[in-house]
Parts: C-alpha cells; structure tokens; sequence
C-alpha cells in the first residue's frame, strides 16, 4: 500500500513512524514534510491551504491511501478534493470538519446530541462584550470561533485580561466564544471512526502551557503522556457511549458522516466527563505518546476507516507500559520563535521533528515554534519519563526551552477528581 501523509509536524513524523511498520506498507510520502521525516518517506511539495493541490499530488503519487495530519487542510475541503479523485483519504469532509473549524457548530451537535459540554455564548461585536463576560467567571474562558493552533484560548481569572483577549480577536474580525470554566483533570480521546463505528484509542494528557506548573500562555501543547494511570476503570467505555458515539451518529444524521480521527478534549468535572473541544485530526504530541503503544498495523486501520469498514475491524492492540512526549520549542515561542539555529542530536531515535529544515550544507536547523517531540517509552509512567528526558538532555539548541514537570503529577499520585480527596 502506498501511504501519502500530509503535514509537517512531529504528529506526521509519529504517524509516519508507525505507518513504516506496517508490513502492508510498500511506500511512503509526506507532504511537505520536515528533515526528519524524508529518512521514512519521500518528501513532496504540496500547498496545505489547497484541497486541489493535495488531490493532485495523491493522484501524481498514485497514492493508495491518504491521510491528513493538520486541521486546516481538512477544514478547506481537502478530504472531500482526495475522495473526489477515487482516492481513500483518512480525515473528514469539509462540513463534519465544522466540529474542529467552528466552535458555534460543535455546540450546536453537542446540544442536538445531548452531550455535556461548557455552557456557552458567542459574541460578536464589542458592543455586547461586558455584558456576556458579566454572565461568566470568575475563571474566564475565552476562545476564537474559528482555527487558531490551540492559541486563540485565554482560560483566566482576571477580567481585564479575559477582555482584552476578546477585544484583539474581535478587532481582527473572529467572533468570541465565551464557555464558562471546566474544573476537573484534562483527558484527550482519540477514536478512530469510519462514520459510524467508533474505535477508540488510549486516552492521553496534554499540557497546554508553555511553563512547568502551568504557567503561561496557552501553546499547541507541550507534552503528554499516555496511558492514564490516574483515570477512572470504565473511561473510555463512558465517554465513547455518552458522548462521542452520540456525536458521531448526530454527523451521520446531518448527511455529513464524520471519517478520521475525532478528538475529544475533556474535562473530568464533579459531574462526569464534559466536552471542553472537539477536534477533526490526530491531536500534537499527544498522537506522538499514543502511536508510540499502538500495536495494531495501521495502515489497515485508517484505511479500513476510509472504506467504511472499521465494523469488521478487531480490538486495537496496544504495548503494555508507557509513553512520554516532551516538546522543545524554541525561543520565543509561542509568539514569534527564533529559527534558523543548527540542532545538536535531532537524528536519534524517539527523536520526532517538528519545525525543522535541512540546510544546503546538511545540518538541521530550526524552522519553527514546537521543534521536536522528544519520546520514550518504558514499562511504566516512570521509566517512559525518565527515557524521555535523557533524550531531552542529548538535544542542543540554542535558546531552547521545554517542561521540565511532564507527567511528574500522574507519577506522585497528585491527579484527583473533583469532588473526592
Ligand atoms: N494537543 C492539542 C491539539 O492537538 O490541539
């Protein structure tokens, strides 16, 4: 089976890692890539904001199955352009990838499917602002409609920066969502989903902040860990049932069936798991934790979900023990980050690339916010960490900086849920 990736993150360098130990897998592209996927798969120029472009290039390649890392590509219709072409594509069409690319439409399925979510408002104009922050807090969650790379959310407790965010996305035209705050531990659901079977991963953690204990502004993630030690028997069974089946089958109904990888973000709250977002596609770094465990080929798996035929398809297959990813960024991220600096020990194994390039003398540099995923494995939580960092410590990059605290909490037993002590 040819396999054609598109993205350039360490999520597509995970899902590349994966698909190469697929025996079915006879050859492998990504589009565009970054240094460290072209040692697993030919590197092809594509334009992401394009459906066409993709199309064509799946066609060119005589691609057998493709399969889309990123949201925007998704978003803008490329699955829709690929199946257009008699291509199987893994990741939804343009109108179910509405569940990632608007916030307005996720609550309108979550409400027609009754699924327990943050009570919500949009705002869009300045002129109904004070009044709708005046209906939340004292936690503010504040939140662009439409795509912003898990940087459009300020989650605080001081008004004037809640408004303030909200007055920036609304000066530049994106209306607000305002939810009102989710206490209780985070978990990120995968289910692979061929638009009516639902098939659902390990869950994993990600941390959102750029600091240890997180502190700081809100990035596309930093770190996870999977499986989740500290989680309740029962889960995932829980949440494929009440929420993401319910879900899945309100797409199917709207004519807009959703097929690829469907994300949950949850909070685990005193009153159950509720949504805190949906997302279209594989979810970065926690795929990079996730694939690490996965057994199951699959290349089989994400086609089976393309074709419909994910029914027939037995129980994933996973590792026992652990997985950590521990994301270096670079300085400045994840405002505007330095790039162009030489990485020092990019090319050992566990080591995923994200926001690299290779210069014309062969050195990779950096090229990008999140640079590498850093992975390791282990036969428990612990051992995964600790393989991680020293991973960590063999990597140099001038003005680098990642968390130090990944999965540290869910090792000291320090994870509760809401409501019990
Ligand atoms: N890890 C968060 C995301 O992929 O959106």
């Amino acid at each position: 089976m040819r396999v054609l990736v598109i993205g350039s993150g360490a999520r597509e360098h995970a899902l590349l890692l994966a698909l190469a130990r697929d025996p079915a897998v006879s050859a492998l592209a990504c589009a565009p890539g970054n240094a460290g996927t072209e040692a697993l798969a030919e590197s092809r120029r594509v334009d992401l904001d394009g459906p066409e472009s993709i199309a064509a290039l799946a066609k060119d390649w005589q691609a057998d199955l493709v399969v889309i890392g990123p949201e925007a590509p998704l978003v803008a219709g490329a699955g829709d352009s690929v199946r257009q072409a008699g291509i199987p594509c893994f990741g939804p069409s343009k109108q179910a990838a509405r569940i990632e690319g608007s916030k307005a439409f996720a609550k309108d399925v979550m409400s027609a499917a009754g699924v327990a979510t943050a009570r919500s408002e949009m705002v869009d104009t300045p002129a109904r602002l004070d009044a709708a922050l005046a209906r939340f807090g004292p936690t503010w969650v504040v939140k662009d409609d439409g795509l912003a790379a898990g940087k459009g959310v300020v989650v605080t407790s001081d008004y004037d920066t809640a408004r303030a965010h909200a007055m920036r996305l609304l000066d530049s035209g994106h209306p607000v969502l305002l939810e009102s705050f989710l206490d209780g531990p985070e978990v990120s659901l995968f289910c692979v989903v061929d638009g009516t079977t639902v098939l659902p991963m390990l869950p994993a953690q990600d941390f959102k902040r750029a600091g240890d204990g997180d502190a700081g502004p809100n990035t596309g993630g930093m770190g996870a860990y999977s499986p989740l030690p500290w989680a309740p028997a029962g889960l995932v069974d829980e949440v494929v049932a009440g929420i993401v089946q319910p879900v899945v089958d309100e797409l199917a109904a709207r004519g807009t069936p959703f097929v690829g990888l469907l994300y949950t973000g949850l909070a685990l709250t005193a009153e159950g798991p509720q949504v805190v977002e949906f997302n279209c596609r594989f979810g970065d770094p926690e795929t990079q934790a996730v694939l690490a465990l996965l057994n199951t080929p699959v290349a089989g798996l994400l086609l089976a979900a393309a074709e419909g035929r994910l029914a027939d398809q037995p129980p994933l297959q996973w590792k026992t023990g652990a997985a950590v990813a521990v994301v270096v960024a670079a300085e400045g991220y994840p405002g505007l980050p330095r790039t162009g600096d030489v990485i020092i020990g990019s090319e050992t194994d566990g080591v995923l690339h994200a926001g690299t390039s290779r210069r014309a003398d062969g050195a990779v540099v950096s090229a990008g916010g999140r640079v590498l995923s850093v992975v390791g494995t282990g036969g428990d939580l612990v051992s995964a960490r600790t393989a991680a960092y020293e991973r960590v410590g063999s990597v140099r990059l001038t003005g680098s900086y990642h968390r130090t605290d990944i999965a540290l909490r869910a090792i000291s037993g320090e994870i509760r849920m809401p409501g019990k002590t």
